[in-house]
């Protein structure tokens, strides 16, 4: 049976998905890659345009004040919302590959040196492999990996291994893009932090969902994208624990993040704005801000999390009673606390099942999802990948399954009638 729909007031609240697209109505289940924005975010940066337009910091006209104000209430909001300390930990950036390459150069390629080890997983989107790549090469660091068993999960007895006393960083992620694995990052920040390993979490996958809090976590570094919970496009988020402030070089030089400069010589200004060079992203943490407050006021983080669960639980069932089509993943695990599924389906490029989803109003992502050593080690070069968001519903899921069954039926029946 299916479970009641229990967001049905809030979805009406986001513009796109309550109006015909392409004259029918629009399916989205490629929310790991973007979300849609709430009327509620749309309407706070357009109203910061329209009534109270300005930039931060230098201005002491009206305007200027207030976006300042709004600029650093955004702050606050990104602060409670992942239970960090204090404000000052959160640093505004253009999203989260921007908020790893940062920590790459504001931290680690001045504290890791030749011996040093720098240990990432197998599942890594390459926002948080390519960079620990270069400041390898750079450092002379060694970039280790670990791996995943055959199911999908992070081999835990390998990563016990790996992370030594010459571990300085471990860079993880919360939940695998591709596989929708999650990872057990405080079981990891424990190791971290037994041998004085600093680690960093690419929450990108798993804030969208609510429920990640910095300090349960127990991590140093943490990242995310606005876009992917329903902000705008433009802004992602770098908490830095407070202990870490004192070893930050600044990560680009410019207005807004010195303190004094002579033609020879500069200094710099406390955290966070150390590291934000330039006029800021105020419209994008503004959006965000407002994103942030209706998650927390419209949405329930228990009923957000059963309720992705129970329509990846109806799509995995579903889709074992389709022939040719193999799931990727932990499938057991998915069906309890997943929110995305990949598959390969026998015959067809899983383009092809996206371009034939896509004539049925069906958005889904299809190819390496950004993560192609991953995908070239399970042998699957291309995948579809279904991500469910809060908004979605078990019809559409329902939908899904049966346009997949016709594709799929269809399909074998062309390859027999070929000779
Ligand atoms: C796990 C993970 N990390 C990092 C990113 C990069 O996010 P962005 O492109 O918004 O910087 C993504 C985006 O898909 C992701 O899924």
């Amino acid at each position: 049976m299916k479970h009641a729909y229990p967001f049905a007031q809030a979805r009406m609240m986001v513009p796109l998905l309550n109006k015909p697209y392409n004259g029918q109505p629009l399916i989205y289940l490629d929310n790991a890659a973007t979300t849609h924005k709430p009327q509620a975010v749309i309407d706070a940066i357009s109203s910061f345009y329209t009534d109270a337009y300005g930039t931060t910091g230098r201005g002491l006209y009206r305007l200027a004040e207030q976006a300042t104000s709004a600029y650093e209430a955004a702050r606050g909001t990104v602060a409670h919302f992942l239970g960090a300390q204090h404000a000052d930990e959160i640093v505004f950036t253009h999203g989260a590959t921007e908020s790893i390459n940062m920590v790459a150069y504001a931290w680690a390629a001045s504290q890791l040196a030749q011996g040093d080890t720098i240990v990432i997983s197998a599942l890594e989107h390459h926002a948080n492999l390519l960079v620990w790549q270069q400041i390898a090469a750079q450092t002379g660091a060694q970039l280790l990996i670990i791996p995943i068993l055959p199911d999908g999960t992070l081999n835990m007895q390998q990563a016990e291994q790996l992370i030594t006393k010459h571990t300085k960083l471990v860079a993880l992620c919360h939940i695998s893009n591709l596989l929708g694995t999650p990872v057990e990052v405080k079981a990891l920040a424990d190791l971290a932090h037994q041998v004085g390993a600093k680690i960093l979490v690419d929450a990108s996958q798993s804030v969208p969902h609510g429920g990640v809090n910095v300090q349960e976590l127990d991590c140093d570094m943490l990242v995310f994208s606005g876009h992917k919970i329903m902000g705008p496009t433009g802004i992602g988020i770098c908490y830095l624990k407070h202990s870490l402030h004192d070893q930050l070089q600044p990560y680009q030089r410019g207005g807004g993040m010195v303190y004094s400069a002579a033609y020879q010589t500069a200094t710099w200004r406390e955290m966070p704005y150390r590291l934000e060079a330039g006029t800021p992203p105020v419209a994008q943490a503004i959006g965000l801000a407002a994103a942030l407050n209706f998650f927390s006021t419209q949405l329930d983080v228990q009923a957000v999390h059963a309720h992705e669960a129970a329509l990846t639980k109806q799509l995995i069932h579903g889709l074992q009673r389709i022939p040719g089509i193999q799931i990727l993943g932990p499938v057991d695990e998915l069906c309890t606390r997943g929110h995305l599924v990949s598959f390969v389906c026998s015959g067809i490029h899983a383009h092809d099942v996206a371009a034939y989803l896509s004539m049925h109003n069906i958005c889904v992502r299809a190819g390496h999802h950004c993560a192609q050593p991953l995908a070239q080690m399970l042998g699957v070069l291309a995948s579809v990948r279904v991500s469910f968001y809060w908004y979605n519903t078990a019809d559409e899921v329902d939908f899904l399954l049966a346009v997949l069954t016709r594709l799929m039926t269809e399909n074998t029946a062309l390859y027999s009638k070929l000779p």
